[in-house]
Order: C-alpha cells, then structure tokens, then sequence
C-alpha cells in the first residue's frame, strides 16, 4: 500500500517519474481521448474538512477522467457537525469501500493518521500548515514544461511562508529537483525552522526578483493571521507584492506562478495575475494531469 503524503518522501525518480507519467498523460489527452479506462471498478473518495475549488475539483476530474467512482465528502453537511471523529469518518467511508482516500484538513498529520486507520492508499491534498504535495507536483510540472529541466534554475516563492503548505511541499520538491529556492517574507511571516529548511532566504524582494526563473506568489492567508503581525495591506502591498514595476524588473523569460485563491491587490496586482507571463490558469489545468498521474501511479495496478 502507497501513500503519496509528504513532498519530503519523494525520491528524484519518484519525482520525476510522476512528472513524465503526467506528460505521457496530457500527450493521450491532445489525441481527444477523454477517458481512459485505467482505473474502473476503484473508489476514489474525496474527504474535504477544509475549503477547496481548484484541488477538490482537480481530484474529481482526474479519478473520473482515469473511470473510477468518486464519492465526494465534504465536512460541510456531514455527522462531523454532530461530533463524529476523523476516525469514525474514515472508518465509515472504508467499510463503503475505498480504494484511495483524498484528504484536505485543517490540522497539520491527519493525512499521516489516516493512513494508519484506512485499507487505501492516502493522498494529502492539503493538511494546516504541513504539506500539500500535489500542488508541489503540478507546480514543477507547469515550470518544467516552460523552463525545461529544473536542475540549477532559480525560483523564488514569496509572502506568507508562515502558514503556507505550498511553500513547504515546493521547497522539499524544488530542491530535490535540482532547483535553488530562494523564499522572500517579512520576517513575521516565516516560520522560526525556516533556516533549517533546503532553501536561502531573504527579506528582500527586489533583489531577488531579476535573478529568478519563476517567481511563485502566495496567498496571504488572513484567516490563519492570529498568530501573527501583519503589517497594513498596503505596507505588504508595497514590500511585497507583484506589480508591474516589479514584473518590468523579471528577466524576459521568467514567469509568474501563484497556487490560488488569490487576494488579487494584496500579494499580486490583477494585471500582473493576468498577464502573459502568469502561469496560474495552466498550473488549474496542469493540476488536473498531475492528479491523474498520482492516482494512475497509485492504484493503476501491481505493474505499476
Ligand atoms: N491551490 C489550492 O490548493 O487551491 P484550493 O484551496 O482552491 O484547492
């Protein structure tokens, strides 16, 4: 039985294994076939304790694009309202029969929990302040299709560190890559482990902006600020934030990432969000690739 939980236990070869299934993947998709029937007759539930659009609809479309059931659960409308633990949850959900289980939550471990508790393979599609390793994924997918191998290219990730799973998943999967990350926040907002972590880090954002290959924008997540000072919007605006000075300053080639949702205003200004050089909508798209080749690799038999 796999998992797929933390960015951290992926090899190089795991690493770039999904990402080439993924390119094998997208290549079928071109040829117009929608389905493939890898995956009929598997359950892939998809338990949700926390807000998502784009990573639970991208798990959706890719267990239906690879023909497996899906059962979508979201905390939301459920017995979790009456008290139920994560336990008892997936308890019920397995005795439904699930061959992989999807989870987001708020607390940084469940994934790991669960794992422990479940037959199926456990995949983390977001857990706290941990990890989130299928955006890590589809991240390096989008920048390998516009950058090429990432062995030696610079990539800076930017702003709210402090409570960013996404950070965290791209800098263990970045630098085992090849790539050297360089992560740009305001003191505050960068956790007290941070110089332990495989990456530079700077408070400086216009100096490293015209050496970067790829420039990753992240969400200031206001709903986890209590924690934390933040300065006004408008000073973090002006600090660090992606505007179109800023985007003039880029090198010609590099481009603008951000995970989504996004505080359009706040962390990126809307023109630079929609501009040329801004890979968000393919990184939605790339997510769903990325997704199928986890769950192909995952369930798609002992040959695999
Ligand atoms: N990037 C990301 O995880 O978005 P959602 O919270 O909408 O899934």
């Amino acid at each position: 039985k796999r998992h797929l939980i933390s960015a951290a236990d992926l090899s190089r070869d795991d690493a770039l294994l999904i990402l080439d299934t993924a390119d094998e993947l997208a290549r079928v998709s071109e040829r117009s076939i929608k389905k493939l029937p890898t995956l009929r007759g598997r359950t892939v539930v998809n338990l949700f304790f926390e807000d998502s659009t784009r990573t639970r609809i991208s798990f959706e479309a890719a267990a239906k694009r690879l023909s497996a059931d899906v059962i979508n659960f979201s905390a939301k409308g459920s017995s979790v309202s009456k008290g139920e633990s994560l336990k008892d949850t997936a308890l019920t959900l397995q005795a439904m029969g699930a061959d992989a289980v999807v989870i987001r939550h708020g607390a940084s471990g469940a994934p790991h929990r669960l794992a422990t508790w479940v037959d199926g393979s456990v995949v983390n599609a977001g857990d706290g302040t941990h990890e989130h390793p299928t955006q890590a994924l589809l991240d390096a997918y989008t920048m390998r299709s516009r950058l090429g191998a990432l062995d030696g290219r610079r990539i800076a990730i930017v702003g709210d560190v402090l409570h960013s799973r996404v950070a965290r998943s791209n800098v263990l999967l970045l630098h085992t890559l090849g790539a050297e990350v360089t992560l740009v926040a305001p003191p505050t907002l960068l956790p007290v482990t941070v110089r332990s972590w495989p990456c530079e880090v700077s408070y400086d954002l216009d100096a490293v902006l015209p050496k970067a290959d790829a420039v990753m924008m992240l969400r200031v997540q206001k709903e986890r600020m209590n924690d934390a000072y933040f300065p006004s919007a408008r000073e973090y605006s002006r600090r660090y934030g992606l505007d179109r000075d800023r985007l003039a300053r880029m090198s010609e080639e590099a481009i603008v990432m951000h995970p989504g949702p996004m505080n359009r205003g706040m962390e990126i200004a809307a023109e630079v969000a929609d501009s040329p050089r801004s890979t968000i909508v393919e990184q939605v798209a790339n997510g769903v690739t990325i997704r199928m080749a986890v769950l192909y690799l995952l369930l798609g038999g002992e040959t695999q």
